[in-house]
């Protein structure tokens, strides 16, 4: 059956292998948006205070446990934040604690709270090759932050002065690229072999840089990496339904509250929690391959990171709703994507 005649599909209930809860108040805010739609999310580590430790981590996963609402079922997986300070005993206490998942690379200043990232690659080899021993996955944001290279162009050049040269040198670790967004990206991930992956965020596969100067300046378009060219944004499309194990589900939903974003220099990150799963399922419907949304959505993510599937179902029908213009968060708002716009899928309850 054509998937524009698919009225309803039932997928092994998804995760999320990439999302920003952030803590407090936000964090209670957001948290029953994923957990409606997703049995698990890879938490990033990026707070104000960055999650360096174990320690810090367990104590953000209660923190997490503790804002879920009485009867949402939701596994956080915790993931720490690497620095140049960062330890290989800290590296065996993650692999050992259960709840730590996986190692997240920023290139220091490359996005929101990255400060603390890493500047030289050099200096956390030894961190690496602990990864790469225990089967630690290494998470990364993909781009360069050399002023002189074009924004565009950051993640193509990440590739080329760092990614090919870590593939090689680490032979057994097992990485993903996050958010990727280039063609670029897609072909290392496909040419690299099975202890690859990419997570593919659903604003990525819906929109193209065009978005962000729709009638004018769009802040609420604005993320990192940022949207890309059309070409880009059909190679992801190609690689998300390609049914590649190497591909899967990362929404990189990243709240802010609105005065953040609309400003003068507002900051990066888009907010699809709320739609998330509706968001990526009419992208594969308008593609033809809604066959293909379980593997991506539900199965390549646990393959990679050696953990079960989930169970349960999920169940979605071709319904019309349209998303509040904003969602509240203590005093400040959040403006989610496609606000006061129409979402064309919606989750059941079953
Ligand atoms: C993320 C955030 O706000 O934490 N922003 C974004 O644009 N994606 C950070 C990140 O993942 O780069
Ligand atoms: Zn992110």
């Amino acid at each position: 059956m054509k998937s524009t005649e698919i009225e309803e599909i039932r997928i092994l209930r998804p995760d999320d292998w990439h999302l920003h809860l952030r803590d407090g108040i936000m964090l209670r805010t957001v948290l029953p948006d994923t957990a409606a739609r997703f049995g698990r999310a890879i938490v990033m580590p990026n707070l104000k205070a960055p999650v360096t430790t174990v320690a810090a981590a367990q104590a953000y996963r209660q923190r997490i446990l503790a804002a879920l609402p009485e009867g949402m079922a939701f596994t956080p997986l915790m993931t720490l934040y690497l620095t140049e300070a960062t330890t290989v005993e800290e590296i065996r206490a993650a692999k050992a604690s259960g709840i730590v998942h996986a190692v997240k690379y920023y290139p220091a200043g490359a996005t929101t709270n990255s400060e603390n990232g890493v500047r030289d690659l050099r200096r956390v080899n030894a961190v690496l090759a602990a990864m790469e021993e225990l089967d630690l996955p290494l998470l990364m944001h993909g781009e360069v932050t050399d002023p002189a290279v074009d924004v565009f162009d950051r993640e193509a050049a990440f590739i080329d002065r760092h990614l090919l040269s870590l593939r090689r040198d680490f032979p057994g670790l097992r990485m993903v690229l996050e958010h990727v967004t280039t063609r670029a990206a897609v072909d290392f991930v496909q040419a690299a072999g099975p202890r690859t992956a990419a997570t593919i965020t659903a604003h990525h596969l819906l929109l193209n840089r065009n978005a962000l100067f729709q009638g004018g300046i769009r802040p609420h378009h604005y993320c990192l990496p940022v949207l890309k060219r059309e070409q880009h944004r059909q190679a992801l499309l190609a690689a998300a339904i390609s049914g590649s194990p190497q591909f899967f589900l990362g929404t990189d939903s990243a709240p802010h509250p609105r005065s953040a974003k609309e400003s003068a220099c507002g900051c990066a990150g888009i907010y699809t929690a709320h739609a998330a799963i509706e968001l990526y399922a009419e992208v594969f419907a308008q593609a033809n391959a809604l066959d293909r949304l379980e593997g991506f959505a539900s199965r390549h993510g646990p393959a990679f990171y050696g953990l079960p599937c989930n169970h349960d179902q999920t169940a979605l029908r071709r319904e019309t709703w349209t998303v509040p213009e904003s969602m509240h968060s203590g005093e400040e708002t959040i403006v989610p994507l496609r606000a006061g716009e129409q979402v064309f899928w919606r989750i059941l309850r079953i």
